[in-house]
């Protein structure tokens, strides 16, 4: 099935979520360890921040979870922060932003 996420987001079933389904448990490994790796690297192993800022919870707070979805995903152009479509489904890399607003659980 082929989402398109800024239709989604147009349609508002990203606020009611569930409709793309979340990655299974084996995936969601992988991502959470893309997330302290790849992402650390730039963010920081803990997500306090480094070439990147900040992604703690506290730093995001101000942010719309469909900002910072298009970020991920898209990237910022003239900035270090890549695109990651290439790597993430929209469904995944909007689980990140879940993990991201809970914040590390270790
Ligand atoms: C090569 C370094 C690098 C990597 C790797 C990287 N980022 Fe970024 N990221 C940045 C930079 C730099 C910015 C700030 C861009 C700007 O100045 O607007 C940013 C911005 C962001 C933002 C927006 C934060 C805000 O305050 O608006 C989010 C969310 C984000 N990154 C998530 C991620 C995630 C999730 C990953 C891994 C999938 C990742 N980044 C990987 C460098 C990186």
């Amino acid at each position: 099935m082929r989402w398109d996420w800024r239709g989604l987001i147009a349609g508002g079933l990203l606020v009611a979520g569930g409709a793309a389904a979340e990655p299974d448990p084996v995936r969601q490994a992988e991502l959470l360890n893309l997330l302290e790796q790849d992402c650390g690297a730039c963010h920081g192993l803990t997500r306090k921040g480094g070439l990147g800022p900040s992604l703690l919870p506290e730093a995001l707070a101000d942010k719309t979870d469909a900002a910072l979805l298009a970020t991920i995903l898209d990237g910022r152009p003239g900035t270090a922060m890549g695109p990651w479509r290439p790597m993430l489904t929209e469904g995944e890399a909007r689980w990140l932003v879940e993990q991201l607003r809970k914040g590390p659980q270790r």
